[in-house]
């Protein structure tokens, strides 16, 4: 598509000025305001960024209002069905899927870093066995700095992507390590033989005293739900990693600090918040109640799994979640899971209530996983951590795209200061007088 020359004007304080307006591939144009505090001494004003870009990205789009989401091109239903999650690590990294050598010699890269240094199992010692999972991965995977300096130099092309490498390689042994601390079991080795998705839960679900196979159609489920979280454009996480990266902060303590914000309930921490809700709800007939107390303003509960800041329409993922939902119970000859009869009857009256269409609000990518997770074994403090390990990838193609933008700079943004004015020092005996 020819870009055409478009610019915005503005007129504030008796001041006009005219600001250039970029087009992307797809999606809305965007006013680039980069020169409006020079020229026009004004800042503007957005918190929680609801009409702002922070950056241009080829990595994902996500369309709300068709419910379409697209890594590097792909849909995500098709890569869903067709593809596999080291695949998709390989295009959200590289931009282009891979040929079958390229693919077997990422995979091959990835199997060869997956056990982590042998100290850093005395790292964990220093934990309390009920700490949360999350808790120990944000320290862990901050420490990975302290381990691995050859790939810490943000300058050299061939350490970031060694650390990239690492990082997508380790921190599901470490979530696993984490999870086995957590349950006083001890940590079991990641194994060469198995792909990704189904190492994973070796490693989380093997003992050492007897041998454990990982049933296939698990496996695959596991690595559908890493590939629906891998990436979702400039999310809270994804954006305290690129500004955290913006300061040339090592990529392990970017993606602890990527971590850490994931964490949070009203972000990647909603799929454990989401299935303790249903599991309180209980039954489908006390579903009107918390259904009235989510439009309740003066009630701070909401709809856990339910809303979304882009998608106005479905979630794409939650989609897909839902038809896996009812594979893996029907796998698992699970009938009549109460927690998944409670989801499907509040996502159905939700959707019929005014106040959800009104405010376009339909259950998201967490509504539905924390069944499956539940369902494959995992107790809710692992579900968080198995979204912090799928979405690495995105996080560190994310933060490998911003170092490599030749108008990267540092993040730092303005406020509207609404304090005192300039006021002189009060002596202690004068003041309450
Ligand atoms: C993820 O950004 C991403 O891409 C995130 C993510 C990713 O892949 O990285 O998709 C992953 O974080 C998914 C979202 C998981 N969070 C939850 O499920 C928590 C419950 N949802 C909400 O807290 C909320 O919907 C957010 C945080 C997801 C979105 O919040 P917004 O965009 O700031 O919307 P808002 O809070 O301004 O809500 C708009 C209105 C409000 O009512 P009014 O003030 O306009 O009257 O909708 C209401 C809200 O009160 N509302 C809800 C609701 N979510 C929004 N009411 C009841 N239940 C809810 N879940």
């Amino acid at each position: 598509m020819d870009k055409v020359n478009k610019t915005a004007t503005l007129s504030v304080n008796g001041k006009t000025i005219e600001l250039p307006v970029l087009q992307p591939t797809v999606g809305p144009d965007a006013i680039d305001i980069r020169k409006l505090y020079s020229e026009a001494g004004v800042f503007t004003y957005d918190p929680g960024f609801t009409s702002t870009a922070s950056c241009d990205s080829a990595i994902t789009y996500i369309d709300g209002d068709k419910g379409e989401l697209l890594y590097r091109g792909y849909p995500i239903e098709q890569l869903a069905e067709k593809s596999h999650y080291l695949e998709v690590c390989y295009l959200l990294l590289y931009g282009e899927l891979p040929t079958p050598e390229q693919l077997a010699d990422f995979e091959e890269r990835i199997t060869r870093h997956t056990m982590v240094h042998e100290q850093m199992h005395y790292f964990f010692r220093g934990f309390r066995r009920d700490s949360h999972p999350m808790a120990t991965m944000v320290g862990v995977v901050g420490a990975m700095s302290a381990f691995y300096h050859d790939s810490t130099d943000i300058s050299d092309p061939w350490q970031r992507e060694v650390a990239a490498i690492r990082m997508i390689a380790k921190v599901p042994t470490i979530a696993a390590m984490a999870y086995k601390y957590s349950i006083g079991q001890p940590f079991i080795y990641p194994r060469n033989d198995l792909d990704y998705a189904a190492n994973f839960l070796h490693m989380c679900f093997a003992v050492p005293c007897e041998p454990y196979i990982v049933r296939p159609e698990l496996a695959r489920a596991m690595d559908r739900i890493m590939m629906l979280h891998a990436d979702h454009e400039q999310n809270a996480s994804t954006s305290t990693v690129r500004l955290a990266g913006s300061s040339g902060a090592n990529p392990f303590a970017c993606i602890a600090a990527g971590i850490a914000c994931l964490w949070g309930p009203a972000h990647g921490g909603a799929n454990q918040a989401c299935l303790e809700m249903l599991r309180e709800i209980g039954s489908v007939d006390r579903i009107p109640e918390y259904i009235k107390r989510a439009k309740d303003k003066n009630d701070p509960f909401r709809l856990m799994g339910f809303g979304h800041r882009v998608y106005k329409n479905f979630d794409p993922r939650a989609k897909v979640m839902k038809e896996s939902a009812d594979e893996v119970l029907d796998l698992l000859g699970i009938k009549n899971n109460p927690t998944l009869q409670v989801a499907k009857e509040l996502e159905r009256i939700a959707l019929q209530d005014d106040y959800f269409i009104e405010k376009k609000l339909y259950p998201n990518v967490d509504f539905y996983s924390g069944i499956i997770l539940e369902a494959m074994g995992f107790p809710t403090s692992m579900f968080t951590p198995i979204f912090a390990v799928s979405r690495t990838v995105g996080w560190i193609s994310q933060w490998k795209e911003m170092l490599t933008d030749p108008t990267q700079k540092i993040g730092r943004p303005r406020q509207l200061y609404i304090g005192h004015t300039r006021r002189d020092y009060v002596d202690l005996e004068q003041r309450g007088s």
